[in-house]
């Protein structure tokens, strides 16, 4: 039986569009929701155009509350009963309670060569160290930040007088090379990591 994959969004959701286009066919996993956290966020409208269940968990009426805005999240997840979860451009900090409920089920992808540059502002750190190159970064989400066994990484040459934007735009589409390839694998129970690029 195919695996259910649920998405987190925050945003535009073009990481989350590439995951969706991809579980077809033989592929082991099919997309069962996208959740934002961000009323409005332009992956909600992309992801209902492709066919799949929305809904929005609005983390600021919660406040610094953490707790409760996972409560609600977990109860969204929970009602659409996903194998896999896929944070896509989701940009919350979740608790090390929330992540414990989803061991080995939960992917991010993150926009570093890992473990360099946790956190943001990743390619604007990376060109301010002078890297030879940038990239991305598939992992299994674990309580620390951007943390957890990589199960694919793509990299480019930082070019001269690359910006974080040119930087960004550049590894974007390699991010909708290896997320994909990731998750098939990761539905396929190959922990093993890609490289591409
Ligand atoms: C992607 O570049 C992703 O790697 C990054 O946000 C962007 C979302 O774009 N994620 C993080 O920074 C997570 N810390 P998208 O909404 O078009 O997929």
């Amino acid at each position: 039986m195919n695996k259910r994959v649920a998405i987190l969004i925050s945003g535009g959701g073009s990481n989350m569009v590439s995951l969706v286009q991809s579980m077809t066919g033989d592929h082991p996993a099919r997309p069962c929701v996208v959740v934002s956290n961000v009323p409005g966020a332009g992956g909600l409208a992309k992801a209902e155009g492709l066919g799949v269940p929305t809904a929005c968990v609005d983390h600021k009426p919660f406040g610094k509350d953490r707790e409760r805005f996972e409560k609600a999240l977990n109860d969204v997840l929970h009602a659409h009963a996903p194998d896999i979860i896929c944070l896509a451009g989701f940009m919350r900090i979740l608790t090390p309670d929330f992540v414990a409920g989803w061991e080995g089920q939960m992917l991010n992808i993150h926009p570093s060569l890992l473990p360099l540059y946790k956190g943001l502002n990743t390619h604007a750190r990376a060109i301010e160290a002078g890297d030879a190159q940038a990239g991305c970064t598939v992992h299994e989400v674990t309580a620390a930040l951007d943390d957890g066994p990589i199960l694919g990484q793509a990299r480019v040459d930082i070019a001269p007088g690359d910006t974080p934007d040119t930087l960004a735009a550049r590894i974007l589409p390699f991010e909708h090379q290896l997320y994909p390839a990731a998750l098939r694998r990761f539905a396929n129970g190959e922990r093993t990591p890609i490289y591409l690029g």
